[in-house]
């Protein structure tokens, strides 16, 4: 049972006191007794009892009706009746106050303890529903999508802000108008008239249709209004009662103009991303050219030199001539293959593969660059395994990482001053790897930072292109193998790479 607070309003006195033993009785509070109207509306504000019990007949000008609408009004107490008489006019008065129970005199004391639980378990049920309309309201209010509720018929029967704002309509206009008046939508590309949702809805009998996106127009005379209204996304469901009835439609919507601005702005800004980034591949792909065809390049100039200078002998030996033109057809047909492992390389596959003997593929190098190491008084020390195993790889890319790694070391040692210029070149293997490396004593890496000497265009030299390590760390892990650099024991620099082996290689 539910113990209350309650106000007894009765002219009868001694009624009145039975009333309050019955009720102390039961448990409740009695918080005042009051015989006149205009008394029970003033203690029902000073003492806010849960429940008033109401005589309808009262001493003085106001009667109990007007006394409990009063009190309803201002305080939504609820009201039990208590009436000696129930004709037709008093009841009908008496119910427009939306009393919570009549109690006919005389009653006995289990028929009072009935209505008074009744009516504060009512009293508490519209409480909690009127908080939860509340709790939907201040919800419904501040969510951006537009939200119209329309009754069975199809007309207006509440929308939210965003709707009003969307629509141009205020909810108090729109109130009672058909969706179609207040919820004007066309085909976007067509331009077409679209039926309203709630009417598709109830025609079709698919309660929760999948949404669709039209263009609602703007209000009729709205001045401020672009002419041709927003482009919205639109849900409906119907609402459908306890016993399965439609009894209207919920049009939920959402103005999709700021949605597609974005997603616009955000496809500019990949596709201006995608051109910045084939630029730069492209400046790096021009500057990876530039730096491998170089070295043949130089050489054929070189060769073409020689072989100019034997022409112009009066005796030309024609054999050392034929030989001198046969390196520069070498060199030529390598600057045409490195074009195309270059091609290859930013593509990310072997242009070539196939078993390479790295041993055999190092001193090939090396006599490529047999000018190059006379002329700056290199020695050379080559430790190369003989035999097996190969790796598998592009030939034309694995002599480019080589050819790299030696050029560096030979323009590493090119200053005047150096005490000693050796160049020394291991290869080896061991735990399925092939190991390659390639020492100088040159001054050694300047950079404390390791990894910036092998990032593209980074270079300490005046002619340098900074493309060459970038390069070959590129062949070295397309090949599945690692490049590194450290300092050398005695000075100078080690550059090693691994390139694994393959199981059932050669
Ligand atoms: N053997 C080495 N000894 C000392 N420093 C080196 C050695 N090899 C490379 N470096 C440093 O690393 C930098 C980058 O080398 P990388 O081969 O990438 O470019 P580069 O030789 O400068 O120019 P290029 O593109 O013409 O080869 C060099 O500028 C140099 O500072
Ligand atoms: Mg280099």
């Amino acid at each position: 049972m539910i113990a209350a607070r309650i106000l007894i309003v009765e002219d009868d006195r001694i009624v009145a006191r039975d009333i309050q033993h019955q009720l102390s009785r039961m448990g409740h509070v009695v918080v005042g007794m009051s015989a006149s109207g205009e008394d029970a509306v003033r203690m029902a504000c000073s003492q806010q009892p849960d429940l008033v019990l109401m005589d309808i007949r009262l001493e003085g000008e106001m009667d109990g009706i007007e006394a409990a609408r009063r009190i309803r009004n201002a305080h939504r107490i609820p009201i039990v009746f208590l009436t000696a008489y129930a004709n037709d006019e008093v009841v009908h008065r008496a119910s427009l106050t939306e009393p919570f129970g009549y109690l006919l005199k005389p009653f006995e004391e289990p028929q009072m303890r009935t209505v008074i639980q009744m009516a504060l378990y009512k009293h508490a049920s519209d409480t909690r529903l009127r908080l939860s309309e509340r709790r939907y309201a201040a919800t419904l209010a501040s969510i951006r999508d537009g939200v119209i509720l329309c009754n069975r018929d199809g007309r207006v029967d509440f929308m939210n802000r965003a709707a009003e704002t969307m629509t141009g309509w205020t909810a108090a206009e729109a109130t009672g108008q058909p969706l179609s008046v207040v919820f004007v939508v066309v085909d976007e590309e067509t331009q077409q008239p679209l039926e309203d949702f709630s009417a598709v809805v109830l025609r079709s009998g698919d309660f929760a249709p999948p949404e669709r996106q039209a263009r609602l127009l703007p209000r009729c005379g709205d001045a401020d209004a672009l002419p041709a209204g927003i482009v919205v996304e639109e849900r409906c469901s119907a609402i459908i009662d306890d016993r399965g009835d439609f009894v209207g439609s919920i049009l939920v919507f959402r103005d999709l103009t700021q949605r597609r601005r974005i997603a616009e702005a955000l496809r500019t800004a990949q596709a201006d991303l995608a051109h910045i980034g084939r630029l730069t591949m492209m400046g790096e792909l021009a500057a990876a050219v530039a730096h491998e065809v170089n070295q043949p390049l130089m050489a054929i100039v070189t060769n073409a030199g020689t072989c100019l200078q034997h022409l112009s002998q009066p005796q030309p030996d024609l054999d050392k001539t034929r030989m001198v033109v046969e390196r520069i057809v070498r060199d030529a047909q390598r600057a045409g293959d490195v074009v195309r492992s270059i091609r290859a390389l930013a593509r990310r596959t072997p242009v070539d593969p196939g078993w390479v003997d790295i041993s055999a593929l190092t001193a090939d190098t090396l006599e490529l660059v047999r000018a190059e190491l006379r002329r700056a008084r290199i020695t050379v020390e080559a430790d190369l395994q003989a035999g097996p195993p190969w790796v598998h790889g592009d030939r034309v890319q694995l002599q480019q990482l080589v050819l790299n790694l030696v050029m560096n070391a030979i323009e590493a040692m090119s200053a005047d001053d150096l005490p000693e210029r050796r160049l020394r070149i291991v290869t080896g293997s061991d735990d399925g790897w092939l190991r390659v490396r390639v020492e100088d004593s040159g001054p050694g890496i300047v950079e404390t930072d390791i990894d910036a000497i092998f990032r593209a265009l980074y270079t300490t030299k005046p002619d340098g292109l900074g493309m060459g390590l970038s390069i070959s760390r590129s062949i070295v892990e397309l090949h599945g193998g690692r490049l590194t650099a450290a300092p050398g024991a005695s000075g100078g620099s080690v550059f090693e790479f691994v390139l694994p082996v393959s199981p059932g290689g050669k």
